[in-house]
């Protein structure tokens, strides 16, 4: 149930592939707190996914736009606002993708290629939203930008591979354009750090389950769901937060200030019991041309 938070605003939400998507709780509860939206992905996602499905759902239109092409963005913010009847007060870009995750490239053999791509669709999509946003003088006086990214930015995390490199440029992207943006038209600019959610994207990365298992282990709320990063999405474009910007906000049930918990500590022991194959130094360290994917 809805408190109206977002009442006469307009928004514009990135990345609602399927009812797991984070974006997809984001849009849901948008539209409870009675914002008007519209949605957007690619057009493959479009074709594959369920974004229309949404759109129905809750009465709006998707507009087809690859975020790495300017022309799409340009084209999206026009259709937006002519649609929604004006400037938009709030973008969520909720958008990931790696192609050396995909074909399981060891970091320390990545193809450049696509990590390039995975730079331009993960984070520079990002600053080519608001630049573009900025270009058309599209949002609104206290308008909110919101990026979700994941605490590899800071720390690394076996798995994340070049998608670490991505979160962290995408949060550099926030600190230099939400100051550029909130000194001359006041938009505010932040990215959230959520948990590990089980997401098409999410499921992606290698371990993930034993990732999902050990950060729930470890953060003394346990992990944040999808719905509950959607809440917190709601309070970063409403009027209550209006003086935040320029920030990383983890939203992970406090995982990213844990060293070590009980509960943690008691299923490494049980594990140290078993009779495992994993007693060797090197085994942490195995070098790139075994082909193991670490
Ligand atoms: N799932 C997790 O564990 C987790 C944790 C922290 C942060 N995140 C971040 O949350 C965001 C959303 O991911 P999700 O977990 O909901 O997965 P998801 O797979 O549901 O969403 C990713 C979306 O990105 C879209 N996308 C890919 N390439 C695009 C492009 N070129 N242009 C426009 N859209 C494109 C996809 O179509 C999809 O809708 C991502 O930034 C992800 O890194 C996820």
């Amino acid at each position: 149930m809805g408190n109206n938070l977002l009442k006469g605003k307009r928004g514009i939400i990135f990345g609602a592939l399927n009812p797991d998507s984070i974006a997809w709780k984001v849009a849901e509860r948008a539209h409870e707190e009675g914002a008007k939206i519209t949605l957007t992905n690619t057009p493959v996602a479009i074709r594959m996914g369920e974004t229309n499905g949404l759109a129905e759902k809750l009465n709006t239109i998707v507009i087809g736009a690859d975020a790495t092409n300017t022309d799409d963005l340009t084209n999206l913010f026009k259709e937006s606002m002519e649609y929604l009847g004006g400037k938009i007060d709030f973008v969520l870009h909720s958008i990931g993708m790696s192609p050396n995750v995909r074909k399981e490239r060891h970091y320390s053999d990545l193809d450049y290629n696509y990590l390039d791509k995975t730079l331009d669709v993960s984070a520079i999509s990002f600053h080519k939203v608001m630049q573009t946003a900025r270009k058309l003088d599209a949002i609104n006086e206290w308008g909110s930008v919101v990026a979700l990214s994941y605490v590899a930015a800071q720390r690394t995390f076996y798995g994340y591979n070049d998608m670490a490199d991505a979160k962290a440029l995408l949060e550099s992207f926030a600190r230099s354009f939400g100051y550029i943006y909130g000194r001359e038209r006041r938009v505010r600019v932040n990215t959230i750090s959520q948990s590990p959610t089980i997401t098409t994207a999410g499921n992606g990365v290698k371990g993930f389950d034993r990732l999902l298992d050990f950060a729930e282990r470890m953060s003394p709320l346990g992990n944040a769901s999808a719905a509950e990063c959607a809440n917190y999405c709601i309070t970063l474009f409403s009027d209550l937060t209006k003086m935040v910007t320029m920030q990383n906000l983890f939203h992970d049930g406090g995982f990213s200030n844990m060293g070590m918990s009980l509960r943690a500590l008691e299923q490494y022991e049980k594990g140290l019991h078993q009779d495992c194959a994993c007693g060797s130094a090197n085994d942490d360290y195995p070098s790139a041309d075994e082909h193991r994917y670490d």
